[in-house]
């Protein structure tokens, strides 16, 4: 399964391509809506997130509330951009817009500037954005239906906001009922307290996000080859969201502090499965999937664009120069949590058609149904 993204921030629309998935999936533009309206909420966000109101369009890949098969073309349309016409144009515009020169510190200003040449940021902020993740979301809503037809679902939930931490429950309902995404409701007003504090001092905050992934078929991924192993593919997906900057699988950087003893999950057979009595790993082994539910967090740091902008400099001049202020989130780790619920969603599915085809729905159950078969202790079939 493979996705491209593209479109810019404030251009007419952001567009996932995503080809791989098999024919004979159903989905519907209501469903992958679902997932893209999770995207916008949260409190923190910007005042983006009240121009738009995401909503798909799929303009390829699917008839009759079916995927045929070939790439699935999803259209999220920028409502904003009506605004940016002149400053967006594709051809050149009489009037041309004043370019943006002072950099922005923690964004990708500076280095995608020296990379392409730009002599204007506004070349990289529009591809920079995080708006792109509206694309991640809408094909991820697609992998998520794949998984969900093996029994396979995500959960995420905010694990901490700034310096306001707790254990995660994965409390579906409680989380989605929260403006913070936590289940735990003292937890969630502390975390808004303290992103209103971060704003009303021109400041940002980030956070982490503890994902779970449940029902998993074991043996995904392989330990033959680096690139095959699933745990450095998830990392990678999950790594690339903007602003995300550090993954663990369960609670890695404690177990590192402690003795193999306590780390490593000893092994049983119950209800005639092969199981664990604790689940340290995370659910992968040797880059392999152990059949025990995923765990993950990710860190994101806080949001770049500061409302009381850092020292920087001028990009054509070098004279120093506060950073250029753009309307802004304070703090995404609510929106960041659907956002990498939807790439480990994708790297999951492809894992999947890896094993299993990924011509069709029907075959893939089919090649699974004999595969868990397969699974069953010896012992056990007898
Ligand atoms: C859902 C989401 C929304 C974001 N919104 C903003 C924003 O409004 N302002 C901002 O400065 N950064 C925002 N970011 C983060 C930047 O896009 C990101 O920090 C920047 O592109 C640099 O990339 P890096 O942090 O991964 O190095 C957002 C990130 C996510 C995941």
């Amino acid at each position: 399964m493979r996705l491209l993204t593209a479109g810019e921030s404030h251009g007419p629309l952001v567009l996932a391509v995503l080809d791989g998935v098999p024919a004979g999936l159903e989905i519907s533009a209501s469903e992958i809506d679902v997932d893209l309206r999770r995207r916008q909420l949260g409190y923190g966000r910007g005042a983006r997130q009240r121009i738009e109101r995401d909503a798909v369009r799929i303009t390829g890949g699917v008839r009759q509330g079916r995927t045929t098969g070939a790439p699935v073309a999803l259209e999220i349309a920028n409502k904003d951009a009506v605004n940016w016409e002149r400053v967006m144009s594709a051809a050149p515009v009489a009037e041309p817009p004043d370019a943006v020169t002072r950099l922005r510190p923690g964004h990708a200003d500076l280095a995608g500037a020296l990379k392409f040449g730009h002599e204007d940021v506004r070349d990289v902020i529009e591809r920079a954005s995080a708006r792109e993740t509206a694309a991640r979301v809408a094909a991820g809503a697609v992998a998520k239906a794949l998984l969900g037809v093996v029994g396979t679902s995500v959960a995420s939930e905010t694990k901490s906001i700034g310096d306001v931490t707790g254990v995660p429950t994965f409390d579906h309902d409680a989380v989605e009922a929260s403006e913070v995404r936590s289940a735990d409701p003292d937890r969630s007003r502390a975390m808004v307290e303290a992103i209103a504090a971060a704003r009303d001092a021109g400041d940002t905050l980030g956070g982490v996000v503890a994902l779970r992934v449940s029902g998993v078929v074991p043996g995904l991924g392989s330990f033959a080859e680096w690139d095959r192993r699933l745990d450095g593919r998830i990392a990678q997906a999950l790594m690339s969201i903007q602003s995300a900057k550090g993954v663990q699988f369960a609670d890695a950087f404690a177990a590192a502090r402690e003795r193999g003893s306590a780390v490593h999950d000893p092994i049983e057979v119950r209800s005639g499965a092969f199981a664990r009595t604790r689940n340290r790993a995370g659910g992968l082994e040797g880059g392999v999937t152990n059949g025990e539910d995923i765990l993950l967090e990710v860190a994101f740091k806080p949001i770049s664009t500061l409302m009381k902008p850092l020292p920087s400099a001028d990009l054509r001049t070098g004279a120093p120069a506060p950073a250029h202020v753009e309307r802004s989130d304070v703090c995404v780790v609510p929106a960041a949590g659907v956002v990498a619920e939807a790439m480990i969603a994708l790297v999951l599915a492809d894992a999947l058609c890896e094993k299993f085809g990924n011509d069709n729905v029907a075959d893939l159950c089919g090649a699974l149904a004999r595969y868990r078969e397969r699974l069953r202790p010896i012992d056990l079939r007898r």
